[in-house]
């Protein structure tokens, strides 16, 4: 299966850094958000992001320039999808809106086009279940920031085809990742490790164990970790953060994924973290 024209749904912090390396591996883009301000920032932030490789004497000016020509910006599903052979969608968190937009994909998109998400926990196999494809669906787990991370989790439902799973795991390498193969559980292998760990930092300021500042340092320079627990949070975004627990406590029925009630707090409060300029931390 060749791939030459990627739509990515969701103009978001992992949508924009996919868009990113999807044109950097010379495939035309089609970058899709409802939101047009979201588009507006993305692109920002693409072009930031390079213009950067460039001081560095990392790029020439023109292939920044021409990197940018191959990503095309639309608030509409229809223009991301027609002529796609792949669409990686990566909006918000949650089945009903994952499901909707994969129905509608499904309905535009070329027959042999593959379907991806990003999601970070919910289950391929449902998602693909909204499809009359679901051979096609796959989920392409990139980690954030995109343009850095080298790790795909390469996650098959269980309706996946092999020839789509070698079309995606090539397609990754060729973006310059390293892709893992997994299977469908909830939160994957990366975010089920990950995730208890966030929330039991959080667990461990509601409780008073400790301030944000001291967990983070302990995990920093006692485990070597490079970046603190709710460092982290703050950076995934606490919403997308509190999707997960609640994937892993629903997917499992196990007390021990139970999300922290300070973190449901926060995020009532609309205290998403970086995205939102506040969250464990205050942000400029
Ligand atoms: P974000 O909140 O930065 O971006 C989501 C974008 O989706 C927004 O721009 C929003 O306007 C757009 N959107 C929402 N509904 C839409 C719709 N119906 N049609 C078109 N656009 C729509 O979120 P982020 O962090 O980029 O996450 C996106 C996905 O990637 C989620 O599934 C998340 O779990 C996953 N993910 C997030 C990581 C992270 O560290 N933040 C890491 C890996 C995966």
């Amino acid at each position: 299966m060749e791939i030459k024209r990627i739509g990515v749904i969701g103009a978001g912090q992992m949508g924009s850094g996919i868009a990113q390396v999807a044109a950097a591996a010379g495939y035309a883009v089609v970058l899709m958000d409802m939101a047009p301000e979201q588009l507006e920032k993305g692109m920002a932030i693409i072009r930031k992001n390079l213009g950067r490789q460039v001081e560095k004497g990392r790029m020439a000016e023109e292939e920044k320039e021409t990197i940018l020509g191959r990503i095309q910006t639309t608030h509409e599903l229809e223009v991301a999808a027609t002529e796609a052979d792949l669409v990686i969608e990566a909006v918000v968190e949650n089945m009903e809106v994952k499901t909707g937009i994969f129905r509608q994909l499904d309905s535009l998109c070329p027959s042999h086009a593959i379907l991806a998400s990003n999601t970070s926990s919910l289950p391929i196999t449902e998602i693909a279940a909204a499809t009359k494809r679901p051979e096609k669906v796959i989920g392409m787990h990139f980690m954030n920031p995109v343009p850095v991370m080298k790790l795909v989790e390469v996650i098959r439902g269980l309706a996946t085809a092999d020839a789509v799973f070698q079309t995606v795991k090539e397609l990754a390498i060729r973006m310059g990742k390293e892709p893992v193969e997994v299977n469908d559980f909830p939160g994957f292998v990366s975010n089920r490790v990950l995730m208890p760990m966030i929330n039991e930092a959080i667990y461990a300021v509601y409780e008073g164990v400790a301030t944000p500042e001291a967990v983070d340092q302990v995990m920093k320079l006692g485990m070597n970790h490079p970046m603190g627990p709710l460092t982290l949070a703050d950076f995934i975004g606490l919403d997308t953060c509190l999707y997960i627990m609640e994937t892993l406590y629903e997917g499992f029925g196990d007390s021990k994924y139970r999300p922290c009630p300070l973190l449901r707090k926060y995020v009532k409060a609309g205290w998403l973290g970086r995205k939102s300029g506040r969250g464990f931390y205050v942000y400029e």
